[in-house]
């Protein structure tokens, strides 16, 4: 696909404030805790695809992509992390380190995974299954599709 020939109809306008921290419930126990995340309650998505990143080696850093259609919400289901969230013109730092918050990541956001402590587990639910023509894995090709290449 050229790049260069995009409509206005396909340029993504999502910004990161767009991207919001998602609480979900914590259902307390003295045996320990638990927390559900439902699909068109808890997300503005229905979840089809789950997938969890882990084993993930000191000062390795993950993601570095965009998407354009998928929606996601990550969580650092074990440990903590960073999430870089980048719309072309703004970018912000969000600090996983909680199992009851998720960070929902819309598309046209690149993103990028970091600063992982030992042992750290992130969750993903996702709204679609793995299609590679989803990705945006060029930085150049993500300014073009957020209309602010030069
Ligand atoms: P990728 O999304 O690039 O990983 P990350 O952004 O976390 O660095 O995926 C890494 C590899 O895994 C890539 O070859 C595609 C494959 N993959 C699947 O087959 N299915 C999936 O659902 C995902 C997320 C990745």
């Amino acid at each position: 696909m050229n790049m260069s020939n995009l409509q206005p109809s396909e340029i993504n306008t999502n910004s990161i404030y767009d991207c919001v921290i998602v609480p979900l419930r914590k259902i307390h126990n003295r045996a320990g805790n638990l927390t559900v995340v439902e699909g068109l309650k808890n997300l503005p998505f229905e979840v089809r695809r789950t997938y969890y990143l882990y084993d993930i080696p000191g000062g390795e850093s993950r993601g570095g992509h965009a998407h354009k259609e998928l929606y996601q919400l990550i969580i650092a289901a074990g440990g903590s992390f960073d999430v870089l969230l980048d719309d072309g013109e703004n970018k912000k730092v969000v600090t996983l380190n909680r199992p009851y918050f998720g960070l929902l990541v819309v598309p046209g956001i690149w993103r990028e995974l970091l600063e992982f402590s030992s042992g750290a587990i992130c969750l993903v639910l996702a709204s679609h299954k793995y299609e590679e023509s989803d990705y945006i894995r060029e930085y150049a090709q993500f300014m073009e599709f957020k209309g602010t290449a030069r």
